[in-house]
């Protein structure tokens, strides 16, 4: 077995096959639901190139729509979290309604243009328990279908639909999105990369399988404590990877989201969602920092592989049979999705 070449971790020719067969055709992560639960609440996101939106509508149903306006394509809302009341384009004034339909055009005369053909394009918006995703693609299976065995395999752990919302964070890194899910999908790295969540696991507990030919990878843990206190001693785990850019690890205590998403073929952004029950403030505190430390050490690692991915020295390497079997699963996937078209 051997790796995916270097180039195409570096090449804007593969990256752009990749947004176009893979990451479009996915359903990713946008954040808590409870954070979109007002009628005007809206989270405005550039996901790999596409400026979209999630918005809930006055009629409480949330929608998404592509952050376009309709008549000459400006951006009508600013990246990130907010209300309002209606959608007013920055540009000429085009107003929508949040429910996408366009309301008034200046300078237009009344029955001049026809309202109907210029509603902003939708995007597909679902929720699973408690966490909003969105997907490009028209032709992709719905949402439950897409999580195939994530659903079934996080049954017994508690979800952000019933735990407390605790926080979001972003990482970002300069390294391909390959890079980090090659990492993502191994347990090989674990020793020297994080150190304090290895010695937190029990030894001879971690066992990864792969479901639905190798889109899910799940890692089922147990932790044998941490250095600071007992609270996970005898706590079973999940970690789970789902192919592309979604990613969980749950227990009883808490629930972490994640979003990998490529940014460009040198960068990747991770943003994650913490939830949590059970736990005093301070134990939420340091899981959370403690998460975060985990994705900054992934991250360094990638890094330390992205700048000599690029330099051409390095083509490609073998993989262990014993410990990456999953790199090349996921590899396979890449490679499927990219040489079929
Ligand atoms: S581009 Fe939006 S009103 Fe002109
Ligand atoms: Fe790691």
């Amino acid at each position: 077995m051997q790796t995916l070449p270097a180039r195409w971790y570096v090449d804007q020719s593969i990256y752009r096959r990749e947004r176009k067969h893979i990451f479009s055709s996915a359903w990713w992560p946008i954040g808590p639901v409870e954070s979109l639960a007002k009628p005007g609440a809206y989270r405005a996101e550039n996901l790999f190139g596409y400026r979209l939106f999630v918005i809930r509508d006055q009629t409480g149903q949330l929608r998404a729509f592509h952050n376009v306006c309709r008549h000459r394509a400006s951006t009508l809302l600013q990246d990130g979290q907010g209300e309002c009341k209606e959608l007013r384009c920055p540009y000429h004034g085009w107003l929508y309604a949040l429910d996408g339909t366009l309301k008034r055009a200046p300078a237009f005369i009344q029955g001049e243009l026809d309202a109907a053909g210029y509603h902003l394009f939708p995007v597909r918006v679902e929720t699973w328990r408690g966490l909003v995703f969105v997907c490009l693609s028209d032709e992709a299976d719905d949402l439950m279908t897409w999580l195939g065995s994530v659903d079934r395999l996080c049954a017994q752990f508690p979800g952000p639909d019933t735990l407390t919302f605790f926080k979001e964070f972003e990482v970002r890194g300069e390294a391909n999105w390959k890079t980090y899910c090659d990492n993502t999908v191994e347990g090989y790295h674990l020793n020297r990369v994080h150190p304090r969540l290895a010695q937190a696991l029990a030894t001879g507990k971690v066992v990864i399988k792969s479901y639905d030919e190798g889109r899910v990878v799940a890692f089922h843990v147990t932790y044998a404590g941490d250095s600071d206190g007992a609270t996970l001693r005898g706590v079973d785990g999940l970690w789970i990877y789902r192919f592309p850019g979604f990613q969980l690890t749950a227990s009883e205590h808490v629930f972490k989201g994640e979003r990998i998403e490529p940014v460009s073929p040198g960068e990747l952004r991770s943003l994650n969602w913490l939830w949590f029950q059970g736990i005093d403030q301070t134990q939420v505190t340091d899981a959370c920092e403690w998460s975060k430390q985990v994705v900054l050490e992934d991250v360094a690692a990638c890094e330390r592989v992205q700048v000599n991915l690029r330099t051409g020295i390095y083509q490609h390497g073998p993989l262990s049979p014993l410990q990456e079997t999953h790199v090349a699963k996921f590899q396979a996937l890449v490679r499927q999705a990219i040489e079929a078209v």
